[in-house]
């Protein structure tokens, strides 16, 4: 009797102290929230206090160059793809974002003596909870070569952890959701390609944006299908969003989703779907898919500005020029001289500077070499620098993106 007695009383203290630790730990995230709410809004009013317009809503939040980040979730998506989901360390706000713009990411490799640089686009929705999302495919190494694996997504994928620190640069590039069309907007995603065109997804969901949108989503088998259920729940409770899925190499055994293709995603498919050209074109995926799709649907008579593209590699495609600025080299061109601090070349009317450094033996760090990311940018001293196509990220005043720059008669740069 008295053991019965002593363990209720036990059971009884012990659920107590329970009960008083969560209200606890509710006291404390609710403080947590209040003071992160605070913050955010002290940071409006002293920018308000600062400018006479008040802040726009890109410079809440914002930092230059690289601000440290934890890792604080991460989850698997598909066979080697992950998300991971980034939260700062100071606990201050963070930067909103347009859907599609990507942030860059420094970080060490062990046994590295340099830092590495890579973009990765944010593949969720508006921000929320004072967090970013990036999901990144691990690259193997081609096949049959020696070469080493992806650096950069094997380090993701391998070396960092919930809990671990990286450095991070501001949300950029041009690529991102066009709010003042209300056109259909066609998303075409090969493989990887879709963290942008998701982000675009989900925040035209969340905003209740009434635009019809098709989705063609090439991806080569059930392995690299990412997002799949998202998808589908996003088309469920979406009726003017649809989506199609190519399967380019199935596997056996594996049961296709219901309405999915097989095959290669081409031009013609598009067209039959879509109806109509009257539209916006949004395409991402690996330079191969590009050089594929963007000069058919040019060909296909698609005005080039209605195709929007972001190629997640090197990228050598380039849109239709209007004949003036095909770019081909003038005789002034091939007497144009880049100056670097230890040496000077002649352009050969072609070339970007990035290149031009390269076969000269001058080193400039370099990552996207498609305008992309930043890490090419060097002050220019004099002259000018000028681009075939806008670059996606945006130099600072006075510098220039060397990897889809050329000089626009003589330049010196700080190199
Ligand atoms: C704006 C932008 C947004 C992007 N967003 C995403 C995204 O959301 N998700 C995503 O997964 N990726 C994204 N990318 C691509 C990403 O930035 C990286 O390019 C990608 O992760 C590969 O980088 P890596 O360091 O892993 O591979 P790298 O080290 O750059 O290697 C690339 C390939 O080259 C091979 N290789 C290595 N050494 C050699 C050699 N000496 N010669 C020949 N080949 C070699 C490697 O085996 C590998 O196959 C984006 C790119 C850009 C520009
Ligand atoms: S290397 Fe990325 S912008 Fe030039």
């Amino acid at each position: 009797m008295e053991i019965v007695y002593v363990t209720g009383l036990v059971l009884m203290g012990l659920a107590l102290l329970d009960a008083v630790a969560g209200i606890f730990v509710s006291i404390r995230q609710s403080f947590a929230r209040s003071k992160f709410q605070q913050r955010q809004a002290e940071q409006l009013r002293s920018m308000m206090d600062e400018g006479q317009h008040g802040p726009s809503k890109e410079s809440v939040g914002s930092w230059k160059g690289f601000r440290r980040f934890n890792i604080v979730n991460k989850v698997l998506e598909a066979e080697d793809i992950c998300s991971f989901y980034l939260g700062p360390v100071d606990g201050e706000p963070i930067r909103s974002f347009e859907p599609g713009q990507h942030i860059g990411f420094r970080f060490t490799v062990p046994g590295d003596s340099k830092p590495t640089i890579r973009s990765y686009s944010l593949s969720s929705g508006v921000l929320e909870d004072n967090l970013y999302r990036v999901t990144i495919k691990k690259v193997p190494a081609p096949p049959e070569t020696d070469f080493p694996p992806g650096k950069g997504s094997s380090y993701f994928h391998e070396e960092l952890e919930i809990g671990s620190v990286i450095e991070v640069s501001a949300p950029n590039g041009k690529f991102y959701l066009d709010r003042e069309d209300d056109r259909p907007a066609v998303l075409i995603a090969g493989g990887i390609g879709i963290t942008p065109l998701l982000s675009m997804l989900e925040t035209i969901c969340k905003e209740g944006i009434e635009r019809t949108c098709y989705l063609f989503h090439a991806v080569r088998s059930h392995r690299d299908h990412a997002f799949a259920e998202r998808l589908n729940e996003l088309m469920q409770v979406r009726d003017h969003l649809h989506l199609h899925t190519y399967f380019s190499h199935p596997e056996d055994g594996h049961e296709l989703p219901e309405g999915s293709k097989t095959g290669f995603l081409s031009v013609d498919a598009i067209q039959e779907t879509v109806g109509h050209l009257e539209a916006q074109f949004y395409i991402c995926g690996p330079p191969p898919m590009m050089q594929a799709l963007v000069p058919s649907m040019e060909a296909a008579g698609i005005p080039s500005r209605d195709i929007k593209m972001e190629a997640f590699g090197p990228a050598s495609i380039k849109k239709k020029k209007p004949p003036e600025d095909s770019g081909a080299a003038t005789e002034s061109d091939s007497a144009t001289v880049i100056r670097f601090s230890k040496t000077e070349v002649k352009w050969d009317g072609e070339s970007s500077i990035l290149e031009m450094a390269e076969e000269n033996s001058v080193e400039i760090d370099s990552s996207c070499r498609s305008g992309s990311c930043g890490t090419c940018q060097v002050k220019v001293l004099s002259g000018k620098v000028k681009y075939e196509d806008e670059p996606g990220f945006d130099p600072d005043e006075g510098s220039c993106l060397t990897c889809v720059g050329i000089p626009d008669g003589d330049v010196e740069l700080d190199v």
